[in-house]
């Protein structure tokens, strides 16, 4: 059996996310969505709520399973006894992040094998940032994210 992880701070998921979710699973016997913690960068939602979000969205999928790890990506993965990692790529711009990504969490377990996905060019221009910006201005996100989340997400920028 071929697991996937798909690994990501996803907040919040976006149709390109599940563009990606969506093909993985056709391409892999189970894919994981996992949330993991990006140090990085600072949550609109918490991690428990990003979960419930992205369960919300992906329940026609069978095989995809959603979860949230407090830790490093290769730790979850040998939790569950898989090699595989998925990732979309978007644009050129993304590649340098992501190849970093990529040797270091093979670095850290030589097991582990990156694959990428090319996002749908529908959905190059999109990420989380872009929609939290979009939404905190007014502007419509329809097409953006998935229609059962819109609420959630303008209720959350407007601190309801
Ligand atoms: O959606 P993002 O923010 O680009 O995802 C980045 C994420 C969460 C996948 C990355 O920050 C991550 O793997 N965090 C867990 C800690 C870890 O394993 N870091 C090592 C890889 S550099």
């Amino acid at each position: 059996m071929k697991i996937a992880v798909y690994p990501g701070s996803f907040d919040p998921i976006t149709n390109g996310h599940l563009d990606i979710i969506a093909r993985g699973a056709k391409v892999f016997d189970e894919v994981i969505v996992v949330v993991l913690v990006n140090v990085d960068k600072k949550g609109l939602f918490k991690v428990e709520e990003r979960v419930e979000l992205i369960k919300r969205v992906t329940k026609e999928f069978s095989n995809v399973r959603v979860e949230f790890f407090n830790g490093l990506l290769v730790d979850f993965m040998r939790q569950k006894k898989a090699t595989v990692i998925l990732k979309g790529l978007r644009a050129v711009s993304d590649f340098e992040y992501e190849f970093q990504m990529a040797l270091m969490n093979n670095k850290l377990d030589p097991e582990v094998e990156t694959v990428f996905m090319m996002t749908n060019a529908q959905y190059s221009y999109l990420s989380s940032s872009a929609v939290k910006q979009v939404a905190k201005f007014g502007g419509c996100i329809r097409e953006l994210v998935p229609d059962e989340i819109i609420v959630d997400i303008i209720s959350r920028i407007k601190g309801e």
